[in-house]
């Protein structure tokens, strides 16, 4: 007879412990599949002080975050609404209160039992009649990312068990924001490299151009000297007083057409030199091979080099910056012309052509009847300094390589038989 109260509070003992521990999994369970599943930090924050309240029963939960030089960097709660503004307001004027100055000092949760009339100065503290606070720092790594601070049930904050899960859940929450700080560091070295990467070809478009100045001089003034010697025309047959208009207005149509060809020398030019953020945008590559033909045509025309474009019709555009595409054909048709520069004069025949490689790559090859690439060289040309040439940098092709590959295409280089070598490339179509 009087074992059977004992057997009805063991069951309902057991029945406690179940329904905690149940909580206790289910909280494990939600803070881990936010850490993850959430792609940003103060989402994370949020959502592990929202899922505290909701699956591990504290009555509410505040997360703080602060730089490595002790500023106020960020926080989340829950549970608290207005009384939490104001705790904020003294956060980010360095006020921390002293649960927070304890929990930032100590590996363990600090446990404030009745904060109701022991953190008078603190502005959570009135909502607290009759609840405990737990804090505790977190740490990943011995870097203090900041506090979590929950307001539990005086007996929850008084089991041991209990302050042990708190600091186990506050360490997967330190570990999210360890992988956060990594992938923001790692997302700051990529857009660093990529920044330099766009300042190298910047730098390089520019010292090819002061090479190309004299021969650039020369291409300006063909359409200079036929705008002079038409405009004489028109003038002598206004002077003659004989005014035909039809040889006039043929003379000014001349000249009109001239002039068109000098501002377009002069646009191709400077939009290859200019400095500007990388942008991409549906291009037709025939036309981007088109304008590093002519940017080229001076240098090939001083060395002897008969070029040809053997364009495919109707390639699909492809997404890509114009500039740093142009560059790369720029690059390759400057290098066979420097490689049949050094042998001998005639036989200089460079050909660009472009084609579908398959039906979401584009192709462009240029090739040309060099000396070719040799065994040994073939691996190196792409590697940043390598160059054969007295004057050269050995920077052409490995900044060809990074836009190609940062387009989502390749480039190789094959040598051709007898003689002469093809570098090309792949540019993914537009869908
Ligand atoms: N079409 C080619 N035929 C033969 N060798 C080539 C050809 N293109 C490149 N090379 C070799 O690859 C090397 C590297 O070329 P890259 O364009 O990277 O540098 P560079 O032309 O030497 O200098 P720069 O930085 O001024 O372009 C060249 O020095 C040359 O030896
Ligand atoms: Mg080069």
């Amino acid at each position: 007879m009087m074992a059977e109260p004992a057997a009805e509070s063991d069951l309902v003992r057991a029945n406690e412990r179940a329904e905690h521990l149940n909580r206790v999994l289910r909280s494990f369970w939600s803070v881990s599949q936010l850490i993850v599943q959430e792609p940003e930090r103060d989402g994370l924050l949020k959502g592990v002080c929202e899922s505290l309240v909701r699956a591990r029963g504290y009555y509410n939960a505040w997360i703080a975050l602060w730089d490595d030089e002790g500023a106020y960097l960020t926080s989340a709660e829950a549970g608290l609404g207005e009384d939490f503004a104001r705790l904020l307001e003294r956060l980010r004027l360095g006020k921390l209160t002293d649960c927070c100055v304890a929990a930032l000092d100590r590996d363990d949760v600090v446990v404030v039992g009745d904060p109701f009339t022991g953190c008078r100065d603190c502005p959570l503290s009135r909502s607290y009649a009759g609840r405990s606070a737990m804090s505790t720092r977190l740490e990943h790594d011995s870097k203090v990312y900041g506090v979590l601070s929950v307001s539990a049930p005086k007996d929850l904050s008084a089991d041991e068990e209990e302050l042990l899960l708190f600091r186990a859940l506050s360490d997967d929450v330190a570990f999210a924001l360890h992988k956060f700080e990594l992938s923001r560091q790692r997302q700051a070295a990529e857009e660093l490299a990529r920044r330099r990467q766009v300042e190298l070809a910047h730098v390089t478009r520019l010292s090819t151009m002061g090479e190309m100045a004299t021969a650039l001089a020369h291409e300006l003034n063909q359409p200079l000297c036929a705008i002079s010697s038409s405009s004489q025309a028109c003038m002598r047959l206004l002077r003659a007083g004989t005014v035909d208009t039809e040889e006039v207005l043929g003379a000014l149509e001349d000249v009109d057409a001239q002039a068109q060809r000098a501002a377009e020398i002069i646009r191709r030019v400077r939009a290859f030199v200019r400095k500007r953020e990388p942008q991409r945008t549906r291009a037709d590559i025939n036309a981007l091979v088109r304008d590093a033909l002519a940017l080229a045509e001076p240098g090939a025309r001083r060395r002897h080099v008969t070029m040809r474009f053997e364009a495919a019709d109707g390639l699909p555009l492809a997404q890509v910056d114009t500039i740093e595409i142009t560059q790369v054909v720029f690059n390759l048709i400057r290098n066979a012309i420097e490689a049949m520069g050094a042998g001998p004069p005639e036989g200089r025949y460079l050909e660009v052509r472009t084609s579908l490689r398959e039906p979401d790559a584009l192709l462009v090859a240029v090739s040309d009847t060099g000396p070719g690439l040799p065994d040994h060289g073939i691996g190196k040309v792409f590697d940043a300094f390598y160059t054969t040439k007295p004057e050269g940098m050995g920077m052409g092709l490995s900044i060809c390589q990074s836009i190609v590959v940062s387009h989502g295409g390749e480039l190789w280089a094959e040598n051709g038989s007898p003689r002469g070598a093809t570098f090309q490339f792949t540019l993914p179509t537009i869908k």
